[in-house]
């Protein structure tokens, strides 16, 4: 009984990880946004987007809420490998970054917008 439990904790511990192994660049974060996403606002009438126009609160609650452009599409797309591979004949950093897990490159982005933010570290501008 006593190993079980000290497995069912090991397991525990093990599993528990994952979330927390990945250490975010938020230099890789800003190069996808200045890149990617402010490649594409820049053509569009919406203009560049700087992070520093929103809050820490306000960008955690926007990347929660997974709503881009009023809710016609997600983020997550964006972020997305096939979107990558999609766009990176034409974009270095969707070429230089297309085997990045999509997970970390979300984390990345948002460890950008949250440094950059009004209330950030350093807020940022887009390029
Ligand atoms: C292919 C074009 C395109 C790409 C790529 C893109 N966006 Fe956007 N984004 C838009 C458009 C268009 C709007 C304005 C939508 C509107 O106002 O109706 C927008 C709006 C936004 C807004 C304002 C709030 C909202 O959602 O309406 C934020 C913040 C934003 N984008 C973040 C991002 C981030 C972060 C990325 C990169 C991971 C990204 N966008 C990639 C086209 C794009």
């Amino acid at each position: 009984m006593k190993t079980l439990h000290t497995l069912l904790a090991a397991t525990a511990i093990v599993l528990s990880l994952p979330a927390q192994a990945y250490d975010a660049d938020w230099k890789r974060g800003r190069i996808y946004y200045r890149s990617v996403c402010t490649s594409c606002h820049v053509a569009m009438p919406v203009g560049s987007i700087n992070p520093s126009s929103k809050t820490q609160a306000e960008w955690a609650a926007y990347l929660q809420a997974d709503k881009h452009a009023k809710g016609k599409d997600t983020l997550k797309h964006y972020v997305s490998k096939p979107y990558r591979a999609s766009i990176k004949a034409g974009n270095k950093a969707a070429e230089k970054f297309a085997d990045t897990p999509d997970a970390e490159l979300l984390e990345d982005i948002k460890a950008f917008l949250l440094k950059g933010a009004k209330d950030g570290d350093a807020p940022a501008s887009c390029s």
